[in-house]
């Protein structure tokens, strides 16, 4: 077995090589901090020693997979006398050359040469924290256009991070100190951005962070452009490009003092003028900017095929009498329940107007083309000036984390096991028909049960696609940036080689959650029954499964032989090999 494995892989190797020498991005890392810094890079690049003043090139091939890089800045590394180095930030194991991710507080270069339309994405993510200041810049090659600007952090981690937040060497993810689901979003209605998570934004306003996380945090190039990442970037980098109008300034000073007043008169009258005509061209050529990106826009929505229904904003504004019965916030915007003639929808309301845009459209594309029982239905869209809202069928019912987790003052019934079976059967249709037999296949990415909503008779649908990737068929991954919600991810997001087998995972997690009735990362608990499944693996090894089921419903105890059984069609979800896991179907 082993044998016909290296040979396969030995035949597999020149090729390999080929492609890798046909494309290579440059990334060129340059340290302008006044310290030294030893950036790790993964899954190319080792890590290295980089003074003041330096770079550190890497050649990353474009192999045609899309294979997901990133790179963090490691700060307060010492050597023993044995010459082996240790970080304060990542340290590897002792080796400077490492090949596994780094630890908090570092901030991270996050990007994927060549996924799909043979685009480039990249990012700057704080989800491990702050240490040093990064600027992420695209170098366009020549006739590479069609770049978005790159992320730059221009801030002072000293005096910006909150004392509850620093730690030695950077600022910490309020997240990570605070472990509550309001700092972390695991809970979509209780997501506020807080004073402390968005100080985050502040210092680095295009970043990743958990409340920041729209599209315009991550950024696109064609493939074939060059990277130039920049620790302790410039600040005057982060304001608008340099380019003063500098011929008023030399005419005036370079003439001679004799004739000077008459001089001095004409030139500034004709700087005066240079400098009226300057003003008007600028204000022209916005204007006309704005009116082509306006048009573009339109372009854009005018494109789509088989859309649903196009609402004005005034319509859905007396359709939901003015925004006035909120049903809940979600990812990017809030729901809102409204009347359509003798229809009740629900309207989601981007928040942010002008970001989002590409996850709306994305959103409108796919479940606009695509109809199944268990997907929550798109009725229509909004797109007029800076308003994003998308129309969906009303579910009465609300979301499933409404129904299964315990609370005291909870009055309504538990679930009964048969109630439960069904929704679980639900999610594996939805699921099991975005995977597999959709066109193009498509991955949920957020699978959790505030995205599973209920109809009147507990029918259970997927909504929420804003996050999802759509995945050529050909290609057997999609790589991005870490998205999803903490306490639902799949181990390989670490390595961000995410298939759709990642929310076969998620899935795993809410069937446990089901069975339970508790949230898998419940930080009200006790530190040795925080997370669910580790719980599980416990129950596992001390042969004891019945533990884990929902010990506030008779009915769970008295299927209990049943119950078994799913939960080990869950173990089966959770397995840490992607591979291993079963299909949706
Ligand atoms: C890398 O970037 C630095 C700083 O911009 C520049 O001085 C250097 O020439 C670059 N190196 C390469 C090989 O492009
Ligand atoms: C330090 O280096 C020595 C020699 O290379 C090696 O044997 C040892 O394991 C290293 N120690 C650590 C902590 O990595
Ligand atoms: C950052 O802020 C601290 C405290 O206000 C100040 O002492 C330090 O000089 C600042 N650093 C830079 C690089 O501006
Ligand atoms: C989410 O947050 C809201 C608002 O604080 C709270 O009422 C609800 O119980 C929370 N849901 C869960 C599942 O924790």
């Amino acid at each position: 077995m082993a044998a016909v494995s290296t040979s396969w892989a030995l035949h597999l190797l020149p090729l390999l090589l080929l492609i890798a020498t046909g494309k290579a991005t440059t990334v060129n890392i340059t340290n302008r901090c006044s310290f030294t810094v030893w950036p790790a890079a993964v899954p190319i690049g080792g890590g290295i020693q980089l003074d003041p003043g330096k770079s550190w090139i890497l050649q990353v091939p474009n192999d045609g997979t899309g294979s997901s890089q990133r790179i963090w800045p490691r700060t307060s590394c010492f050597f023993d006398s044995k010459g082996n180095g240790s970080c304060q930030t990542g340290d590897c194991d002792g080796l400077l050359s490492c090949k596994g991710n780094g630890q908090p507080p570092t901030t991270l270069a996050e990007y994927t040469i060549g996924s799909f339309n043979s685009a480039d994405f990249f990012d700057i993510s704080l989800v491990n924290g702050f240490n040093v200041l990064m600027g992420f810049l695209p170098v366009p090659t020549k006739g590479a256009s069609g770049c978005s600007k790159g992320p730059r952090c221009a801030a002072n981690i000293t005096s910006q991070c909150p004392s509850q937040l620093q730690a030695p060497g950077g600022c910490n993810n309020a997240c990570t100190v605070f472990k509550q689901d309001k700092y972390c979003c695991t809970n979509a209605s209780n997501c506020e951005p807080t004073t402390y998570s968005l100080v985050f934004v502040r210092m680095c306003p295009d970043a990743y962070s958990y409340s920041m996380d729209s599209s315009s945090s991550t950024f696109t190039c064609p493939t074939g452009t060059n990277y130039q990442v920049v620790f302790c970037p410039p600040i005057d980098l982060t304001s608008s490009p340099p380019n003063p109008p500098a011929p008023i300034v030399t005419t005036k000073s370079k003439r001679s003092p004799s004739n000077g007043i008459i001089i001095l008169m004409i030139g500034s009258g004709v700087g005066f003028i240079f400098l009226v005509a300057f003003i008007i061209f600028i204000v022209r050529r916005q204007i006309t900017r704005r009116h082509q990106k306006m048009e573009e826009e339109v372009e854009d929505f005018g494109n789509l095929q088989g859309t649903p229904m196009r609402f004005t904003f005034q319509q859905l504004e007396v359709a939901t009498e003015k925004f006035r019965d909120k049903l809940g916030e979600g990812g990017f915007g809030s729901v809102f329940k409204g009347q359509l003639g003798d229809e009740t929808i629900a309207v989601k309301r981007l928040d942010r107007a002008g970001q989002g845009k590409r996850e709306f459209l994305a959103e409108v594309q796919t479940i606009g083309s695509i109809h199944h029982i268990n997907l929550v239905r798109l009725i229509g869209f909004c797109a007029e000036k800076s308003h994003r809202l998308l129309v969906y069928e009303y579910m009465p019912k609300g979301s499933l984390d409404n129904w299964i987790y315990y609370r005291h003052d909870n009055s309504a019934p538990p679930l009964e096991w048969r109630m439960r079976c069904k929704i679980i059967a639900n999610i594996a249709k939805g699921l099991s028909y975005l995977h597999e037999e959709c066109m193009k296949r498509i991955a949920h990415l957020d699978v959790k049960p505030q995205n599973i909503l209920l109809d009147e008779n507990f029918n259970a649908k997927l909504s929420d696609f804003g996050l999802c990737k759509l995945i050529d068929r050909d290609t057997s991954q999609v790589v991005t940036r870490m998205r999803g919600t903490p306490g639902y991810l799949a181990p390989e997001w670490l390595t961000s080689q995410i298939t759709e087998k990642a929310d076969v995972y998620s899935f795993g997690v809410v069937v446990m959650e089901i069975i339970s009735g508790r949230k898998n990362l419940d930080t009200s608990r006790s530190e040795e029954s925080l997370h669910l499944i580790s719980k599980l693996e416990e129950k596992v090894k001390s042969n004891h499964l019945e533990d884990l089921i929902d010990k506030n419903s008779n009915d769970m105890q008295e299927h209990e032989h049943e119950v078994i059984e799913m939960i080990k069609l869950a173990m089966w979800c959770l397995q840490i090999d992607c591979k291993r896991r079963p299909q949706m179907s």
